[in-house]
């Protein structure tokens, strides 16, 4: 087994996309057999926008469900709630003391959230990088799957490690975002405006639990543009957006058939997002059913939470009390 370390969490603040799974949760299931994996749910994370105490156990549970019907072995990595590891916000407290206001105000995620919810711009908000840096840090990863809009958080991370490195002496490597055979990737949403979304454009974001006519409507209504006229003209993005999702969802004749049919002019969107929502379907509902029949098992999910939390803290734990000792908390 590979030595390097991986390390990746996902909020509960809604239900599983595409975006996630293609983004990030492929790769889960694809590293799980070749390195040691900590994957967690961000509960601490989902904190910031004051989720309804009822709702968030339902959610991490969804997320656990949800995870393991992608294919993720909970026997073989650690699976659990970042909650249920108290070194996480330990280190974030160490890591605070190294991240400063101005760096913190610049993150273009951050800058977002105050854009969208100039009523809750929370110190919580203002840190979820650091939070983040010590969710990676803690078991001392290098390898952090995630999709592109991670990616700068996870720069940042790289950060504050060396700053730690610099003042203490080197300890933690340096983690980098990581996606099989590629760079992260961006799963457009389907309106043509940014990318599939946990909370935001519902209609435009095809989510794992949604059910075949859900997706089928959705596809229907995804935007597209003029046919074009001239043959092998350039793409508009609402075109390359699906034949982004295509390449994702169908088989490489059916994208190269209606790749050849676009640049002779021939396509006919209609069909195309049929055949598109046709693999969607056929891709989902195994996961969706899947998923639906472990959510009803709470006791399994809580068992496999418990177990992950253990594996998760033995990590933590070492990383922690070395971390303790190279600042100077350490007295008897
Ligand atoms: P979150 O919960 O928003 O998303 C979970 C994962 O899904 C990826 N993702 C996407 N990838 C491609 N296209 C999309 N449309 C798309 N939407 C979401 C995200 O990049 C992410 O990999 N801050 C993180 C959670 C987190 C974390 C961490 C991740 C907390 N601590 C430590 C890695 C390491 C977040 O909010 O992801």
């Amino acid at each position: 087994m590979n030595k390097e370390i991986v390390v990746s969490g996902i909020r509960p603040t809604g239900f599983l996309h595409l975006g996630n799974y293609f983004g990030a949760m492929r790769n889960y299931v694809k590293m799980q057999d070749d390195y040691p994996c900590y994957f967690f749910v961000a509960d601490y994370h989902s904190l910031t926008t004051h989720p309804n105490p009822q709702d968030l156990k339902k959610n991490v549970f969804r997320v656990v469900a949800e995870n393991i019907a992608c294919g993720l072995d909970p026997e073989k990595i650690a699976l659990y709630a970042q909650s249920d590891v108290p070194e996480i916000p330990e280190l974030y407290l160490l890591l605070n003391m190294l991240a400063y206001k101005g760096e913190l105000e610049k993150v273009p995620t951050f800058k977002d959230k105050v854009r969208q919810q100039p009523e809750n711009v929370n110190a919580g908000l203002l840190t979820y990088p650091v939070l983040m840096s010590a969710d990676i840090l803690i078991h001392r990863a290098q390898k952090v799957p995630v999709g592109k809009d991670q990616v700068q958080h996870v720069e940042m991370t790289r950060n504050f490690a060396q700053r730690f490195n610099n003042r203490y002496g080197a300890f933690f490597p340096e983690p980098h975002p990581f996606n099989f055979g590629s760079e992260p990737v961006k799963v457009p949403s389907l309106d043509g405006n940014g990318k599939m979304s946990k909370s935001e454009n519902i209609n435009a974001t095809i989510y794992l639990a949604d059910d075949d006519d859900t997706i089928r409507k959705k596809m229907k209504k995804a935007k597209t543009d003029m046919a074009p006229t001239e043959p092998n003209s350039t793409m508009t993005e609402a075109v390359e957006n699906l034949f982004q999702l295509m390449r994702l969802v169908s088989d490489e004749q059916t994208v190269a058939t209606f790749l050849k049919n676009y640049n002779d002019c021939s396509i006919r969107y209609g069909d195309m997002k049929q055949q598109l929502a046709e693999d969607m379907v056929t891709f989902i509902k195994p996961i969706r059913e899947q998923a639906q029949a472990l959510q009803e098992d709470e006791q399994a999910i809580r068992t496999i939470l418990k177990n992950g939390a253990e594996k998760a803290r033995e990590s933590a734990a070492k990383t922690l009390a070395e971390a303790r000792k190279l600042v100077g908390i350490h007295y008897y």
